[in-house]
């Protein structure tokens, strides 16, 4: 559930129009609801609340700082893949000791920073990063919290870009090897281990591959204590889908409830890592119509949002609802392509919907509020939209809309 709707024949974020909102900022601009990204933190906060646990939003959703703000008022941690997003969660209030640090690819600089902030885990993700953290975490004196990023080879069934717990994906360590790895990490002086951590992938809309996966994690966990190794957490990743269209994703509490069950009574503290859930439904993006084309074969929108603004169409064939600010009946039915300034066939925001449309407007796509602007790039030269948080009757500019100055500062011409 989320706190877009239609009021007196109109969107609504919040309390407040979303035609006001675009009148007062413009468009293409993000729309944040406060309300709907706190009600999707506490889903997973409530149920977890018979087990150790620590809801560690993945920052790579969504990373405004004011989203984040909102979730580490409510006490959440995040998981982070770079000194960059580390740096975003403490200027936003975070607290370092729930941060989990994730990602293939840790450069020195990056596990200096996070051993200095005093992060709670790195989620290790090779042999080889091991042998660098122990090098880093010795230079500083420390000994650095580890879990190993295990991979149980299940089959998210989900888009092979966003499936990441299969054998032939980049991430994680084998499961098959990971004893071996963990004996490894044991004999390194500067390592302490804590955990053990999986992410099988992302939109996935049942249960039952994340049950397959802890079952053969449980599994490493008991062979790990044969051999005198103590895990104290499971990091479980991130992964549970949402809502685009028609799909019927597990809501958290049946999510926890069955994890929960297989966990049984093993006294083990639960992490989980969740980004689209909590952020996509808590966004939109709005845009309006700039003119309308129709051709012998097609009939096009375009609209002053693109694949820069919003790239998930594009990349993936994502579907994501698309529906009028201010419905009207003035013009009738027709299925339109909705597509955006930049120069490439690829840019559209949707294909054939069903819409009642004049030049001028407004348009909502739906469930933006994850890997939307964190994906937006300035292809073409396109400043990069606002981003705006609606709490109750209040709009809070929470980044401003890009200008070409911002764009050209860092860039120059060869001298004379
Ligand atoms: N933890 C790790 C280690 C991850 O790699 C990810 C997402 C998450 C947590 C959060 O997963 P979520 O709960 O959001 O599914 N750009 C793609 C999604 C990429 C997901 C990458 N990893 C999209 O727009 O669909």
């Amino acid at each position: 559930m989320d706190h877009f709707n239609y009021r007196n024949g109109e969107l609504y974020a919040e309390d407040v129009a979303v035609a006001d909102i675009a009148e007062r900022f413009g468009t293409p601009a993000y729309i944040y609801s406060r309300a709907t990204l706190e009600r999707h933190y506490r889903a997973y906060d409530e149920a977890l609340k018979n087990r150790p646990h620590l809801v560690c939003y993945a920052v790579k959703a969504n990373s405004n700082l004011a989203v984040l703000n909102v979730l580490a008022r409510l006490g959440a941690g995040f998981d982070i893949v770079s000194a960059g997003e580390l740096e975003r969660v403490l200027r936003a209030g975070g607290d370092a000791g729930k941060v989990v640090f994730s990602g293939v690819g840790k450069q020195e600089w990056e596990m200096k920073r996070a051993l200095e902030a005093g992060v709670r885990c790195f989620n290790v993700e090779s042999d080889t990063e091991l042998d660098r953290l122990n090098k880093v975490a010795g230079e500083l004196g420390v000994k650095a919290p580890i879990s190993l990023r295990v991979n149980p080879d299940v089959d998210a069934g989900t888009h092979p870009y966003i499936s990441t717990g299969l054998k032939e994906n980049k991430f994680g360590i084998d499961i098959a090897e990971a004893p071996a790895v963990y004996a490894r990490a044991a004999s390194l002086p500067n390592l302490d281990i804590h955990g053990v951590d999986c992410h099988i992938g992302s939109q996935l809309t049942s249960v039952s591959p994340f049950l397959d996966a802890l079952g053969r994690v449980l599994s490493l966990i008991d062979t790990l204590a044969e051999q005198g190794i103590r895990i104290r957490h499971l990091d479980m990743g991130g992964g549970l889908g949402v809502t685009y269209n028609q799909e019927t994703p597990p809501q958290p509490a049946d999510y926890v409830k069955a994890l929960n069950e297989r966990m049984g009574d093993r006294e083990l503290e639960l992490v989980l890592e969740p980004g689209r859930s909590i952020a996509a439904n808590a966004g939109i993006l709005v845009t309006r119509v700039e003119f309308l084309k129709c051709t012998e074969h097609r009939n096009f929108a375009i609209i002053d949002a693109a694949m820069n603004d919003l790239i998930r169409p594009a990349l993936y064939s994502a579907w994501q609802a698309i529906i009028p600010v201010q419905p009207h009946q003035d013009s009738e039915e027709r299925p339109w392509d909705l597509v955006g300034p930049v120069c490439e066939t690829g840019d559209f925001l949707g294909k054939d919907r069903a819409l009642r449309l004049k030049a001028g407007d407004l348009l909502a796509v739906r469930s933006a509020g994850a890997y939307g602007f964190v994906m937006a790039s300035n292809y073409n030269t396109r400043n990069r939209p606002p981003e705006l948080m609606v709490d109750g009757d209040q709009v809070h500019v929470v980044r401003r809309r890009e200008t070409l100055d911002d764009q050209l500062a860092p860039e120059s011409c060869l001298p004379e």
